[in-house]
């Protein structure tokens, strides 16, 4: 094992406008001015930084998405004269209809977008909110134990839903077509039907049990009560009647008229505790996304709600100064293992719903905090987690979705939606065709017991009413003067680490095809492993690796479904990948 090469590449930029641009949050209903006030200071800050906005234009748009109906859905939208904000709003909505398992509008996301005449960015923030009536025990036993099943499966694990009211708001303020001109896709396709494809199959498989305590979302996707064969064609026309009144009548119905009610009374029958003063209480926040800057590149990803942004800024201030693409790639990968190892450590810690706690985002993401964090890391040895706070436990899970889209002008939408787990928590109002998410195990429970995705929080992710809980979804955009790459992915916790590996690739200059299929890697501090999907390490490298102290497990377990866009400024060259990992994406460029 060879030293490592002294950090002293790293520019002061402290003080720098990435420091200045930092945790900025503005609430609805400020949204025009806000918006036209950032896009302002934006377009001053990034000529400041040096990196110049767009002037030209890709002339091609490039859709990826986890459903090649829903990257069609796009196709569709623009070539009816929308932009990438309506083209998003149309996969949003055929993934809610084709991928109930990964997202819907039982449930919410993050979109981030960029708007190409102006350089305004934003992060539209339709996360799931609390109901009114939650309570920070709500989950806890007599014995003061999680009841595990209460806060995953039927409507007490479900929060209020964003994605409507999400989809809604782009339209209105982003979008070119009517909103029911964007959802007629969905719509369409609701009705008339898609086949079961591998990955909703084999969801559905392991979800069976879960499924079939709910009549409604038994009916929906199940045949005499099991898993349907491969090709069987699954229609929604309850699910049709939702998305075409909401195009119609606006999102009103659903947050306030009598879909509100047919939700309400649905939930409260099954023993759940939404009102209708939570749907109406339900808005779309918009938030300044988080930025930092990698070795001549500008990150613009997610901000809290989420943790992706500001662990993904952790991490790549503490790894920049590093020459990682010259060392040995165990070397390389002890060093990207330590950053988030400490990342999720702080994630743990500090991160939650920044209207109910004080994220202290300028202080995670500051170069000097990471210095910090870099200077504990010993270069050939790994940190045990339990030098640093912590606990135990884990179980895997795999959800959510991602999509990119770019559009001939250069408008660019990435976006992470959720459900949470596999068809959220598997319960279905009758009469609505989509089932309701169990975001509410996002929040942490109890201090230190793990969720889901094993990990753990205290009480900047406690449940409180109307509080959104804290997410790992990391929609992000990285830009340079030559290219600009847009990605994410699904993967509960490992979204951080996926993302985080798939712009360290894009910095080594390949191709979205590249990023998505790349093995995978992660660690998040408890539990103190390092987990790898098969071929992550040569038998060298886990020799280098462990003989470190990591504890690397290796499994045939495969992570995530990354969906990427590359345009390259120098040659005008657009380009896509979908994950291999999925049979039904689809990665296009028209
Ligand atoms: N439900 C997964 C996440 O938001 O991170």
């Amino acid at each position: 094992m060879g030293e490592i090469p002294s950090p002293d590449r790293r520019r002061d930029r402290v003080n720098g406008p990435f420091a200045a641009r930092m945790g900025l949050a503005a609430r609805r209903g400020g949204v025009a001015l806000a918006g036209v006030a950032r896009a302002a200071a934006l377009g001053v800050l990034l000529l400041a930084s040096g990196i110049a906005l767009a002037a030209d234009r890709p002339g091609k748009a490039a859709i990826a998405s986890a459903h090649y109906l829903a990257t069609e859905a796009g196709h569709e939208v623009l070539a009816a004269g929308g932009n990438a904000f309506d083209a998003a709003i149309a996969v949003s909505a055929t993934l809610a209809v084709v991928e109930q398992t990964s997202s819907g509008i039982g449930g919410g996301g993050f979109w981030l977008l960029h708007r190409a005449e102006d350089g305004f960015e934003v992060m539209v923030d339709g996360r799931e909110q609390a109901p009114a009536a939650a309570t920070r025990d709500m989950y806890l036993d007599a014995d003061g134990k999680v009841n595990r099943d209460l806060a995953v499966n039927g409507p007490l694990a479900a929060a209020i839903p964003g994605e409507v009211a999400a989809l809604a708001h782009i339209a209105e303020h982003y979008g070119r077509l009517p909103l029911a001109a964007s959802l007629a896709p969905a719509v369409r396709i609701a009705r008339e039907g898609f086949p079961v494809y591998t990955k909703f199959h084999e969801m559905l498989g392991w979800s069976l049990p879960h499924i079939k305590r709910w009549p409604a979302a038994s009916e929906a996707f199940l045949v005499g009560g099991e898993v349907p064969p491969m090709g069987h064609v699954i229609t929604l026309p309850d699910l049709a009647v939702v998305l075409e009144r909401v195009g119609a009548e606006g999102p009103g119905v659903f947050y306030e008229g009598d879909i509100a009610r047919q939700l309400v009374e649905g939930v409260r029958a099954a023993g759940g505790i939404w009102t209708m003063e939570d749907m109406a209480a339900y808005e779309v926040v918009e938030r300044e996304p988080i930025r930092t800057e990698y070795n001549g590149y500008e990150l613009v990803t997610a901000s809290p709600p989420s943790s992706g942004g500001v662990a993904i800024a952790q991490m790549l201030n503490i790894l920049e100064p590093f020459p990682l693409a010259e060392m040995d790639r165990a070397q390389r990968a002890h060093l990207v293992v330590e950053a988030m190892r400490r990342a999720y450590r702080d994630r743990t810690l500090y991160l939650g719903d920044p209207d109910f706690y004080p994220v202290p985002v300028e202080r995670l993401t500051s170069p000097y905090y990471a210095a910090g964090l870099r200077a504990g890391i010993h270069p050939e040895k790994a940190t045990s987690s339990d030098m640093l706070p912590g606990n135990d436990g884990f179980r895997e899970g795999d959800d959510t979705t991602h999509f990119s889209i770019l559009d001939a002008e250069g408008n660019m939408v990435t976006a992470t939606l959720t459900v949470n787990l596999a068809f959220g928590n598997r319960f279905m109002v009758p009469g609505t065709g989509f089932v309701l998410n169990n975001e509410m195990d996002d929040f942490s429970a109890k201090e230190g017991v793990p969720n889901a995705f094993g990990l753990i929080g205290f009480d900047a992710n406690a449940i409180e009413p109307r509080k959104r809980p804290l997410s790992s979804m990391s929609p992000t955009i990285i830009r340079g003067e030559d290219k600009v790459g847009i990605l994410g992915t699904p993967g509960g916790s490992r979204i951080i680490t996926m993302v985080l590996l798939g712009i360290l690739d894009f910095m080594e200059g390949n191709d979205p095809e590249h990023w998505v299929s790349l093995p995978r890697f992660h660690h998040q501090y408890v539990p103190d492993h390092v987990s790898a999907e098969r071929g992550a390490f040569t038998e060298d490298e886990l020799a280098a690796l462990r003989a470190m102290g990591h504890d690397v497990q290796v499994s045939d377990r495969q992570w995530g479904n990354m969906h990427g866009v590359l345009w390259n400024r120098e040659s005008g060259a657009v380009s896509a990948g979908s994950d291999p990992r999925s049979d039904a994406g689809l990665a296009t460029v028209r």
